[in-house]
């Protein structure tokens, strides 16, 4: 009998990431150590009225992942079950920060799982610190010129600074 490679555990953590936050970094962080190969995938979502490009988004997160050598940034449009399978991952990351995300994340887990069986969502628990941090909320306090320092990286914070002065 031959030995079997060990399998090697490639996730997709996907999300609109319109800016990216420290609660996406800190789960990006977590899942690095998880996961052989950590792909951070930005959709691109016509219908979605976004701050930041994709192209801005993907160009954030990869300066901001460059500390983690299994990370690699790429975005995909259309089935997410399909960009998973495009890139051979085996796992999906999300995080779940409070109870109001379980219904949506389960959802989407189930759906996800209809669509490509093979494929297993893992959720993380946000960190406490950025329970309640969110994209959204951190682009309204950017616009009403509130401080968002500590919820982002510096510098998400340097583009949210310079997108909401124009
Ligand atoms: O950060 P978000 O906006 O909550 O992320 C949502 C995301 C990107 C995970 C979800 O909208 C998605 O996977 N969209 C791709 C389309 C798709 O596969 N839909 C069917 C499963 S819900």
């Amino acid at each position: 009998m031959t030995a079997q490679p060990p399998s090697r555990i490639v996730a997709i953590y996907p999300g609109s990431f319109d800016p990216i936050t420290n609660g996406h970094l800190d789960l990006i962080s977590r899942g690095s150590k998880l996961a052989d190969r950590l792909i951070v995938a930005v959709l691109q979502n016509q219908r979605k009225q976004s701050l930041f490009t994709v192209a801005e988004r993907v160009e954030m997160l990869t300066e901001v992942v460059r500390p983690y050598p299994n990370v690699e940034v790429g975005s995909f449009h259309g089935l997410l079950v399909d960009y998973v399978a495009a890139r051979g991952a085996n796992f999906i990351l999300r995080g779940i920060r409070a109870i109001s995300d379980y219904e949506y994340e389960l959802q989407i887990a189930h759906m996800n799982r209809l669509l490509s069986p093979g494929v297993e969502t893992v959720f993380l628990m946000a960190a406490e610190a950025y329970s309640f941090v969110s994209s959204q909320l951190v682009k309204e306090v950017a616009s009403l010129g509130g401080n968002v320092s500590g919820l982002v990286p510096p510098l998400v914070e340097e583009h949210l600074r310079s997108r909401v002065a124009k």
